[in-house]
């Protein structure tokens, strides 16, 4: 029988969200329900209800979760009910030419439930194949991870998105190491993910960009070792001020915007790494001079989802999080019901909040 539940809906292009009734199918082959528990409000799924992602309305919004595993379909043998998870949006496929490579993390061919979850009889396109703005969500197996349940809920769905994203940015994608230089453009949820890998990776100079001063405190707190308010100075002659004059080894993108990547671009050292992990807009464009691509020589890379093994990383971190070694406390703004999602996306927009946690 499926399941009736109140759930988060962008139905058209820049309209509020509404909170609705939709169905959620009993799980079938591989397939995992999930009663959930929390669900952060991450600017991605912002960019969903402006229809910046795609056109596939109406969006059940919703992925960066936690939960407890409530019915598993046949097949299922890496969780059971009872289980405390974290939502995920790497389920790897195991069989594509990346994962057959060994880069998993890379997986082309993820899975995500085959059933839909639908509204009135129209089939909803659950945001990053989850849609956790629900009081259940129908996954795919691999899209569940097991994790230590002493975490609280709203703590570890942050690993399922943007927290992630950011750790990984700095510590698998831009492999920041030892003695490092590190510049992070917007500190956000993901961008202050970003100092706080680069704080656990061990660089030595940690520098946090944003137009927000309240947004620049609280990055200290993370890790940041210098703080520069881009709206009041030039951040790529600040960066190379902090650095010797030569710019960071290091640079992340954190907003997905053409000018802070080309800051972050100029900002960087000779033969340093950009990583933009902000997302852009179809309609963005970004304008180098070759020449300086080349001469500049080094990396430029993009980081989905901080290039993470969900089943590798999220139990890592959580246990790092339960030594009192990585602060996720501090990424929790606020607790909110699963009414005040519209809300919470103009307290992000308003620069009040790194996280929103709708709390089921
Ligand atoms: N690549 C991935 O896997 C992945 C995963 C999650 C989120 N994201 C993306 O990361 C980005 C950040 O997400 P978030 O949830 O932290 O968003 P957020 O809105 O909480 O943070 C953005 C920050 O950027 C700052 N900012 C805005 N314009 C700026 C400018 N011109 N110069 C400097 N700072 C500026 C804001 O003040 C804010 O602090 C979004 O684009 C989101 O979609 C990517
Ligand atoms: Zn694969
Ligand atoms: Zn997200």
């Amino acid at each position: 029988m499926p399941h009736s539940v109140r759930a988060v809906v962008a139905r058209a292009k820049g309209e509020p969200v509404t909170v609705e009734t939709i169905q959620v199918p009993d799980p079938g082959p591989g397939e995992v329900l999930v009663a959930v528990q929390a669900c952060g409000v991450c600017h991605t799924d912002l960019h969903y209800r402006e229809g910046a992602i795609n056109d596939e309305f109406p969006f059940l919004l919703g992925h960066e979760a936690s939960g407890i595993v409530e019915e598993v379909g046949e097949g299922v043998t890496n969780v059971a009910p009872g289980d405390f998870v974290i939502l995920n949006w790497r389920a790897v496929c195991g069989e594509c030419r990346s994962c057959l490579r060994g880069r998993p993390w890379y997986c082309f061919a993820t899975h995500n439930a085959t059933q839909k979850m639908t509204l009135d009889g129209v089939e909803l396109s659950p945001a990053l194949g989850i849609g956790a703005f629900a009081e259940k969500t129908l996954v795919h197996s691999g899209q569940a991870t097991k994790v230590d349940p002493a975490a609280p809920p709203e703590v570890a769905g942050l690993i399922g998105c943007g927290v992630m994203a950011g750790l990984g940015a700095a510590m698998n994608t831009g492999n920041v190491g030892r003695g490092d230089s590190v510049a992070v453009f917007g500190c956000g949820g993901v961008g202050d993910a970003a100092i706080a890998g680069s704080h656990l990776a061990g660089a030595h100079t940690i520098i946090a960009v944003d137009i927000d001063d309240r947004k620049l405190e609280i990055a200290r707190e993370f890790g940041a070792t210098h703080t520069i308010n881009s709206s009041a100075e030039d951040p790529v002659e600040a960066i190379r001020a902090l650095t010797g004059g030569n710019g960071v080894d290091v640079a992340i993108e954190a907003i997905g915007l053409p000018v802070t990547y080309e800051q972050a671009f100029y900002a960087r050292d000779l033969a340093g790494t950009v990583v933009l992990v902000g997302v852009p807009n179809p309609e963005m464009k970004i304008e180098l001079p070759m020449i300086e691509v080349f001469g500049r020589g080094g990396t430029l890379k993009s980081s989905w989802y901080g290039d993470c093994l969900p089943s590798r990383d999220f139990p890592m971190l959580i246990d790092l999080y339960l030594q009192g070694r990585l602060d996720l406390d501090r990424f929790v703004s606020e607790r909110i019901s699963i009414d005040d999602v519209e809300e919470a996306f103009h307290a992000m927009e308003r620069g009040e909040v790194l996280r929103s946690v709708v709390v089921l």
